[in-house]
């Protein structure tokens, strides 16, 4: 099989040094990395970075190689154009369609997604110059990534960060696999997203978890931020994971803590999505002190209580007009299959839209990839999608496909 082609240009911002990452981690996934910076690029990474990178020779101009036409080719060939950093300057020129380097006039010949992911200081990301061009990308279907808020060069803070390299590897790579996951149809939205798995206390240093990482929901989070939304992500207890760009996280531990930030956040939310892994008990008193052993004690008995259903309350206070999505890790057994508890999950729940994880094989905890199933009693073509075998992006854009239509139901 060959390797997927992507083309990396590289706009001269400070930010530039993260390119390096996302070309390694490109490289590093199985991708045919060709980087393209402009001249500016190079006053922040040397050309021989980029080279020994991605194993390809470097230029930023038209008039080397020119035998083999190269403005042309390197566009042409490829199944993936990233701009990292993209500029403001760069934003302008390509979306005017100027072509006066090697990285414009692949912007102008490249027939594949192309997605840019800026950088700058606030005040030129909020320029209405930068507000138009960026406008005027996304409407010829270009994507035009949200940047993350967070430390700029210098002291100052504010939107206009790069998102997190490992962040744009993975949406490159859902660009690469779906071109169309990401269009801005969540614009204007307000989505809340719960994500991870919650911990109860049994006394100040042990607790009752589970295996949930987080990653499907931050999927989910980082999705529909690039889908326009407006996201509120409630982590409770995720593996180590970059905040996803231009979304608000609130981190949370206990069932308790995240049913409050849920019904906070959802009181004027347009969707809510509960993709925590959420414990149905917790122990009844936790000790205040380290719980010890002892030979002339009897050993501890833990006695456990039920914790609220937070997506059954969720549903009884539905906004009219909202969205509310459940997520079920499920095994079949001898009383039914995945589908058949599914379905009956589904009107138990009570929800819009459930999301079933076939958990084994591989698949759903700590791992990178999902299967499954969508269920709804509200799909025009029927009750259940399959979702593909793919990535938790994957999974998360088929989720956000699926809310469209029942948006327009
Ligand atoms: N959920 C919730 N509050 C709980 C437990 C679960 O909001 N106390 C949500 C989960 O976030 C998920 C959905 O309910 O969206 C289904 O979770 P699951 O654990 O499969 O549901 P349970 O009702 O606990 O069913 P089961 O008896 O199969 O464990």
């Amino acid at each position: 099989m060959t390797k997927p082609r992507v083309v990396l240009g590289v706009g001269g911002g400070i930010a530039a040094y993260k390119a390096c990452e996302v070309l390694r981690g490109l490289t590093e996934s199985g991708h045919d990395v060709r980087v393209v910076p402009t001249e500016a690029a190079l006053n922040f990474v040397g050309a021989a970075t980029f080279e020994a990178l991605s194993g390809h020779p470097v230029h930023t101009g038209v008039f080397t190689e020119v035998p083999e036409v190269q403005h042309v080719r390197v566009g042409k060939e490829a199944d993936l154009v990233l701009v990292v950093p993209a500029t403001a300057d760069l934003l302008a020129r390509a979306a005017h369609g100027l072509a006066d380097d090697l990285l414009t006039n692949t912007l102008l010949t490249a027939r594949c997604p192309v997605a840019f992911f800026p950088a700058m200081h606030t005040e030129m990301w909020e320029h209405p110059a930068t507000r138009d061009n960026v406008a005027l990308l996304r409407s010829r279907g270009v994507v035009v990534a949200e940047p993350d808020a967070g430390r700029l060069t210098g002291k100052d803070t504010g939107k206009g960060r790069l998102a997190d390299p490992r962040e744009i590897v993975d949406l490159a790579r859902l660009l690469l696999a779906e071109p169309a996951a990401l269009p801005r149809d969540l614009s204007g939205r307000k989505v809340v997203i719960s994500a991870g798995g919650t911990r109860e206390p049994l006394d100040p240093v042990r607790y009752l978890g589970n295996r949930s990482s987080g990653k499907q929901g931050y999927a989910l989070a980082r999705v529909a931020a690039q889908r326009g939304a407006e996201v509120t992500l409630v982590a409770a207890h995720t593996v180590t994971l970059p905040d996803p760009a231009g979304t608000t996280v609130e981190h949370v531990s206990t069932a308790e803590e995240l049913r409050v930030a849920m019904h906070r956040a959802a009181a004027d939310a347009d969707v809510v999505v509960m993709a925590a892994a959420v414990a149905d008990f917790r122990p009844d008193s936790p000790a205040g002190h380290k719980i010890k052993k002892s030979d002339d004690q009897p050993d501890p008995v833990v006695t456990l209580v039920r914790n609220a259903d937070i997506l059954a309350e969720l549903v009884q206070n539905k906004r009219s007009g909202q969205i509310i999505v459940g997520f079920a890790a499920e095994t079949g057994d001898e009383r039914g299959s995945v589908l058949d508890h599914a379905r009956t999950k589904l009107k138990r729940k009570g929800c819009d839209l459930l999301v079933v994880n076939a958990v084994g094989e591989g698949r759903a905890f700590e791992t990178e990839d999902n299967a499954g199933w969508l269920l709804s009693e509200f799909f025009a073509d029927g009750t259940e999608r399959p979702i593909p075998f793919g990535s938790k992006s994957q999974l998360a854009a088929a989720m956000w496909d699926a809310v469209a239509d029942l948006t327009e139901h």
